[in-house]
């Protein structure tokens, strides 16, 4: 079966950069407790900036990291839940502002924290596709989560960030994919109602989504191992959604894996739910950590509640 490579990647950050200090002027917290219980000690949060803006700015830095020219894009995908519009989708606002080919599908995908995995898999799928006219697809995972928080609830607002990283992504028989996605109907444990209901803010019941996460990342884990002929010793990065600290180190001893294996970064950026996975890919690549040869696992869970597991060769 044919696989995906990743040949570029960029990601884009608010310019405004927030410590866990300026949360404790809100409501009743302190940094002590944002550390010990989740790990993140600051985020970004856009100002002026718009989804779309960051979106623009992780595309463009990841084409030019791929060397590749927007005409060339044959598909624009967004994995997001906080796009500026309902319509028109973020990835169509993409292809305005990067001048994107008009005859290719831009689409937005509604998968919260799992999304960028989502995507992955779908563009995988649709770059087999005699549908798509041209050989490289945009691939980008952005939230601008600010813009649906409450920031009178401690039990949410101290935990997420903005921010966007995007990949281009083509066709390639030496680089070998497998995904496998779930999603199970709960609105209980995460949710956020859109404009014009009550409270159009996020509503999380943190220990029953820890709970789900770890069952999820685990088994997510096994699952590909199993499937792919994977053994873990191999796999040289777990690339696990960027939610809580206390999350990645329990499956990583768990499963009795090396520490240095689990790349975390969420102590600069909290929880950026759809950007949170690239955001990560984008930092190994820069710290040359996802060479030719890299066999990665992406674990992503979240709303929905879903999520998603998927094997990638570098
Ligand atoms: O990306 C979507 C996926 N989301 C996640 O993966 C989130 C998963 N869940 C978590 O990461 C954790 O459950 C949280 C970080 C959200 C919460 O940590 P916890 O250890 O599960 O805390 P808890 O909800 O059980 O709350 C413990 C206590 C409570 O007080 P009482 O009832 O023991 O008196 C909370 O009211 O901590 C209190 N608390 C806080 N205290 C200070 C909750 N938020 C805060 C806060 N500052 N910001």
């Amino acid at each position: 079966m044919q696989g995906i490579q990743i040949i570029g990647m960029g990601k884009a950050l608010p310019a405004r950069r927030v410590e866990n200090e300026a949360f404790t002027q809100m409501v009743e917290t302190s940094d002590e407790w944002i550390k010990s219980r989740t790990g993140i000690q600051s985020r970004y949060f856009c100002k002026e900036e718009r989804q779309m803006d960051l979106c623009a700015e992780a595309a463009r830095k990841a084409l030019a990291n791929a060397g590749v020219c927007p005409e060339e894009i044959g598909l624009c995908v967004v994995a997001t839940i906080t796009p500026d519009y309902h319509t028109p989708s973020s990835a169509c606002m993409v292809q305005k502002l990067l001048g994107l080919p008009e005859d290719i599908p831009a689409f937005d995908i509604n998968a919260a924290c799992s999304g960028f995995v989502y995507g992955l898999e779908v563009v995988s799928c649709m770059l087999g596709s005699d549908a798509l006219k041209r050989p490289y697809a945009l691939l980008i995972g952005a939230e601008k989560l600010s813009r649906i928080m409450n920031f009178q609830d401690r039990s949410t607002c101290v935990l997420f960030g903005d921010g966007a990283a995007a990949a281009v992504i083509r066709p390639s028989d030496a680089h070998r994919f497998f995904c496998r996605l779930g999603s199970q109907g709960n609105a209980e444990a995460l949710n956020a109602p859109g404009a014009g209901y009550p409270e159009p803010y996020i509503h999380m019941d943190g220990r029953k989504v820890f709970q789900f996460a770890v069952h999820a990342m685990e088994n997510g884990i096994r699952l590909l191992a199993k499937e792919t002929g994977v053994s873990l010793d191999e796999v040289d990065q777990f690339i696990c959604h960027q939610a809580n600290e206390r999350i990645i180190r329990h499956v990583q001893k768990k499963l009795k894996l090396p520490a240095e294996r689990f790349f975390m970064n969420l102590d600069q950026y909290g929880n950026t739910s759809g950007a949170s996975i690239p955001i990560a890919m984008a930092e190994l690549m820069e710290k040359g950590q996802l060479k030719p040869g890299t066999k990665a696992f992406c674990l992503g869970f979240g709303g929905g509640l879903t999520w998603g597991a998927a094997y990638l060769e570098f």
